[in-house]
């Protein structure tokens, strides 16, 4: 049996039956979210609250972020509390659960489509190191190192590459090896028994015509395009690792990512059911703006669009001051007079990500907004949040050797009993 069809923009819902599939295409006040682009035309960036109601996800409102802190017994973390983790589905099904002894695994994954990663390639590190030290439990990994060969002019070697180059700055979030498994799909693939059986299952449950639907293919894409979804999917379920689960079929998997990773888990959530699996719960965050302002998404290849991870303390300096969109008025006496925006600001909006203190953050909002406080002076609050920050990275990136990546990237057991 396979699923329903979609077609593009138009999501399943959970609800089978009220199931309108409207136009195929974007309507004109449509913000683009998908795993290949995403853009609006509004300076505040996309309206996430539409999105949960297009993509039919649910909103991590005040109750769900309390609840995490309750069952967690931790303060949540500031991507919760500042609404950056935004939507989810299934996570109050994930903590009753829990609440249960019932444990689960996390499954986060990241393209390796080149060397450099930009400081909001971390977003989703940061925030899945949270959760694992919080729940204490097991997290795998996917470096999508063939899904890069299929969609960009790369070598299979250089995607490889790239996947082990990342995994060091992956591990260089904190990641405990005992309760982590990173793999590299072009090694863990031909390696592991079941994780192709999980992926030849999906591939038998889903159309050609479904996939057109969910994520645009078109006759001219290759073929490794169109079957590659089910390999995004296969880690949702805990028996694709047999040596982390032994076997069990049955631990929920929980997948904190970008939203605009959605349309592989609607699949992936679409089809569990039909093939004896779980579907796996979500946790959505928003999208890192690019420096000249959130109508985009912060892109490695767009150089000044990025704060990279290798930048020096001056590279960060100087693309701060030169390019991050300012919400600050011409001159500086319009600005003492009117105030600031910080909604339109990036350098604001990068303090929301990478600020701890709320209170500071509060008063710089409010001292921007009143004028008191000028962009120039916004600016190098930024530079000397991130400066610090960036080399704190560098140094633990240096401090992971070839060795401790084969140890991340070896399937075997983790610590922990099921
Ligand atoms: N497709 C993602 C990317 O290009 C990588 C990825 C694979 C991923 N599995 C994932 C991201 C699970 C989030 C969660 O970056």
């Amino acid at each position: 049996m396979t699923g329903k069809d979609y077609k593009a923009g138009c999501p399943p819902s959970e609800n089978d039956f009220v199931h309108d599939n409207g136009p195929a295409a974007n309507t004109a006040d449509e913000d683009t979210v998908n795993p290949w682009n995403v853009s609006t035309t509004s300076a505040k960036g996309v309206d996430y609250d539409k999105l949960i109601v297009r993509f039919g996800s649910n909103k991590i409102d005040k109750e769900l972020v309390d609840r995490i802190e309750c069952v967690s017994g931790q303060k949540p973390h500031h991507f919760l509390r500042r609404g950056i983790f935004f939507s989810h589905r299934d996570m109050h099904q994930v903590l009753d659960a829990y609440e249960k002894q019932k444990s689960f695994y996390l499954y986060t994954g990241r393209g390796p489509s080149s060397e450099a990663m930009h400081v909001g390639h971390l977003i989703p590190f940061i925030f899945t190191k949270w959760l694992q030290d919080v729940f204490d439990i097991p997290l795998v990994i996917q470096m999508t190192d063939d899904e890069k060969y299929l969609w960009k002019d790369l070598t299979l070697e250089d995607c490889h590459r790239f996947a082990v180059e990342n995994a060091k700055d992956i591990i260089a979030c904190g990641f405990d090896v005992n309760k982590t498994f990173i793999f590299s799909d072009l090694d863990y693939m031909g390696s592991s028994l079941e994780f192709y059986r999980n992926v030849v299952k999906i591939q038998k449950h889903v159309t050609f015509n479904q996939v057109k639907g969910i994520f645009g293919f078109t006759d001219s894409d290759c073929i490794g395009k169109i079957s590659f979804p089910a390999i995004q999917a296969a880690p949702s379920f805990s028996s694709s690792f047999p040596q982390i689960f032994r076997g069990r079929k049955d631990v929920q998997c929980l997948i904190p990512c970008a939203i605009d990773q959605d349309p592989y888990f609607r699949m992936t959530r679409d089809v569990a059911p039909r093939i004896g699996h779980l579907k796996p719960a979500l946790l959505h965050s928003t999208f890192f703006p690019a420096l000249q302002g959130a109508q985009t998404k912060m892109s490695a290849s767009e150089p000044n669009s990025s704060i990279f991870l290798t930048d020096t303390p001056k590279q960060v300096k100087n693309k701060v001051n030169k390019y991050a969109f300012s919400g600050g008025k011409d001159t500086v006496e319009e600005h003492r007079k009117y105030g600031g925006n910080p909604d339109v600001d990036v350098s604001f909006m990068y303090l929301t990500f990478f600020l701890e203190d709320d209170e500071k953050l509060e008063k710089i909002r409010q001292d921007y907004a009143s004028g008191n406080l000028l962009t120039g002076e916004l600016k190098k609050i930024l530079i000397e949040t991130l400066q610090p920050m960036i080399a704190e990275h560098q140094e633990k990136r240096k401090k992971v050797t070839d060795e401790t990546v084969k140890q991340f990237m070896t399937p075997r057991p983790l610590k922990f009993n099921f």
